[in-house]
């Protein structure tokens, strides 16, 4: 029996209908930007293994720092105790993020890096003794699969079945080109009630929403009209963090920065499960006090796992590498010429770019959805060419590791021309 087959029986896949779906594709290794299936099939991972890869996968580097850390300390609670690993690692985190950030919460994932944020803003507000309660986010939006996390994301079928469980929250536009002043403006509107308690975004990039790319200065002056009013500003820098966007962080785009940052994804270059929530002194500064009701009350029993530091601290050392952020480049700049060459095709409604990540949105006559048949048909005809991306709904994508070559780039383009054009 095959490992899919295997799989059949016994497991239930993320976001993965349990009728009707193909067999999963069982990988047996993958070593740069390639994926080896069971059967002997590569394929290039165009979208980084849900964005997670920066450097390709199974990294020596990586590996060999990993490996070593396992001999040495592989997990201790981290309530009352400290290691290397978490130390170095937050040190360099707040040399780089944008904005002042003087501290750093471990926890595992996205989710818990944004419900992490979310209960760091509303206890920052319940330590002051202030009531402020609204929440603000951006319409379309996606901050994870948990129930806070969920409540921030836009309400849709992934949430249908636990709308009525979800907190209220304030939408406001997002700001793309064409609505950057009403964006503002609804912004301004719902801060001078004089209520708002945090305002959480996904900086620059949505990338659930189908790769949505912000105007800059619109976000930054929303990000100023809260800070103005004390509103506390959360960027989500889960997706766009650790050069995706052709920065180390999207919010370096920003005039204005936030005062918390959630992390994760490519924090470890895709090797190991790792969250960070970080905030700048004056949302810590509230919970420094002798009242023990002040205290922070949240952690996770694998927070700040010594492994998956470990992996973030070698990550980083990859990343800094100067010909990192020049294949960085390279990525956005062969991204630009083929942007421009199916610019104009028939089939493409928007095309959207930046840094590294590409998205092109087909015009579809069915109801523009995630639930379209044009990714799943799209997704099997890249497969059969043995490219990887998983298109959501109408929003071909591809998103690569940092190490991809060009003749790989070449073969993702390609299948997209050719899918285009079948
Ligand atoms: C912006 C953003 N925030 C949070 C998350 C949740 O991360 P995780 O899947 O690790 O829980 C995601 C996942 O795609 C994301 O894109």
């Amino acid at each position: 029996m095959s490992l899919a087959e295997r799989d059949s029986k016994v497991i239930w896949h993320p976001f993965t209908p349990q009728k009707g779906s193909p067999l999963p594709v069982g990988i047996v290794k993958a070593e740069g930007a390639y994926l080896y299936d069971e059967a002997g099939k590569k394929y290039i991972d165009g979208i980084s293994s849900w964005w997670v890869n920066l450097h390709g996968h199974s990294h020596p580097y990586i590996a060999d720092k990993v490996s070593e850390q396992l001999r040495t300390l592989e997990h201790i609670i981290f309530a009352g105790f400290t290691h290397e690993p978490a130390v170095q690692l937050a040190e360099r985190l707040l040399e780089l993020l944008p904005g002042e950030q003087t501290r750093v919460f471990y926890s595992d994932n996205g989710s818990t890096a944004v419900e992490v944020a979310l209960k760091m803003a509303l206890q920052y507000w319940f330590n002051k003794g202030e009531k402020r309660t609204k929440i603000i986010v951006l319409a379309d939006s996606y901050h994870g699969d948990t129930f806070g996390s969920m409540s921030l994301s836009s309400r849709s079928a992934f949430t249908q079945a636990f709308n009525d469980w979800l907190f209220e929250v304030e939408v406001v536009p997002v700001p793309v080109e064409g609505k950057e002043v009403e964006a503002v403006e609804a912004i301004q509107a719902i801060v001078n009630t004089g209520e708002v308690a945090a305002f959480i975004f996904e900086p620059m990039v949505q990338g659930v929403a189908g790769m949505q790319v912000m105007e800059r200065r619109a976000l930054s002056e929303m990000v100023r009209v809260c800070k103005d009013a004390g509103v506390v500003c959360i960027g989500d820098e889960v997706f766009t963090g650790f050069g995706r966007t052709g920065k180390v962080f999207a919010s370096e785009f920003l005039s204005t920065k936030p005062d918390i940052y959630c992390l994760s994804k490519g924090l470890t270059g895709g090797t190991m499960a790792l969250g960070v929530t970080t905030c700048n002194q004056t949302i810590y500064e509230v919970f420094v006090s002798e009242d023990r009701l002040k205290t922070f009350f949240h952690g996770h029993s694998f927070t700040a796992n010594p492994l998956a530091c470990t992996a973030a601290l070698a990550s980083m050392d990859l990343l800094m590498r100067q010909e990192t952020f020049a294949a960085i480049q390279h990525i956005s700049n062969r991204h630009f010429d083929f942007y421009t060459k199916i610019y104009n095709h028939p089939k493409v409604k928007a095309i959207r770019h930046k840094g590294t990540i590409l998205a092109i949105e087909i015009k579809n006559d069915e109801e523009t959805s995630y639930f379209n048949n044009i990714g799943q048909t799209a997704h099997e005809y890249f497969m059969d060419r043995g490219v990887f991306l998983r298109p959501l709904g109408n929003v071909l994508y591809t998103l690569p590791p940092y190490c991809i070559s060009d003749a790989d780039l070449d073969e993702i383009y390609a299948a997209l021309e050719g899918f285009l054009n079948s």
